[in-house]
């Protein structure tokens, strides 16, 4: 794949699946504007550190990201938080992390790039959104509701933006091996290495993603291959459905 020339804004560009995302598009050719908390020492051309819970942040990165780069082709909104439990153990704070980093970023950073990718003939969007945010899972009630809704809004700015050659859709990971399951399994006293194996065989094709599995599918989104693929919610589960 040859994106020589493109321009990308991966946010989460530091976790697990937004840094195998960086690599596979600069190793395509793309020039790369980084988002995350802290992004030292990532490779990439621009790096955009910041809370996406300050709107100011996610409203302006689109735009700094097209000013630094010369262009903006390609958007990854892949930032996310997990909280777990029903909504019994759901503080008001996990409520506004959840709703902030999973839906409201997305939200202001598609708005913002929209027009921009408009104005330069169109683009592409792909968002991270879950296998649990298309059916129900125990015990991650409020995760799952954002990922459903930025599901939803994936479909309809699909629908919304394809007149204007932007096309939008996410990817749908059931479990991957990165920090944020990792770290699940530290909490609850478990070793990640044993759980992820463990967990491996309760998937149809034999173990869990890797982040580089959910980024090909990036690619493919982002690609002309996909080019007439809108508003579409890929899932990528090794088989495996949502308990
Ligand atoms: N790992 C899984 O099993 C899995 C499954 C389905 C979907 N997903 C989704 O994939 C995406 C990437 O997750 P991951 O597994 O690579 O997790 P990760 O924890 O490794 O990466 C998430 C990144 O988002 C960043 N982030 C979180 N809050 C932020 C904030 N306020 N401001 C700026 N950056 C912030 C973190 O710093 C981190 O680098 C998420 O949207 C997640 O919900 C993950």
């Amino acid at each position: 794949m040859d994106l020589a020339g493109k321009t990308a804004l991966v946010t989460g560009a530091t976790g697990g699946i937004g840094s195998a995302i960086v690599e596979r598009l600069r190793s395509a050719g793309a020039r790369v504007a980084v988002a995350d908390r802290v992004v030292d020492g990532i490779p990439a051309e621009v790096h955009l550190p910041g809370d996406l819970l300050d709107p100011e942040y996610a409203d302006g990165l689109p735009g700094v990201a097209a000013d630094r780069l010369g262009g903006l082709d390609i958007v990854i909104n892949n930032a996310g938080v997990i909280s777990r439990g029903p909504v019994t153990d759901t503080s008001d704070q996990d409520w506004a992390l959840s709703l902030g980093v999973n839906v409201e970023a997305p939200f202001r950073i598609c708005r913002a790039a929209i027009p921009i990718m408009a104005d330069a003939g169109g683009g592409a969007i792909v968002n991270t959104a879950s296998c649990w945010g298309l059916r129900p899972g125990p015990n991650h009630a409020v995760y799952c509701m954002t990922k459903a809704a930025v599901a939803s809004l994936t479909q309809c700015m699909g629908m919304d933006h394809a007149h204007q050659g932007i096309r939008i859709n996410a990817v749908c990971p059931n479990e991957v091996n990165t920090p944020m399951l990792r770290s699940g399994f530290e909490q609850r006293g478990f070793d990640p290495d044993t759980a992820v194996a463990e967990l491996g065989q309760t998937v149809p094709i034999g173990r869990i993603a890797e982040p580089e599995d959910i980024a090909d599918v990036v690619m493919f989104l982002i690609s002309d291959a996909a080019r007439y693929v809108c508003g579409a919610l890929v899932e990528v589960n090794g088989g495996k459905p949502v308990s």
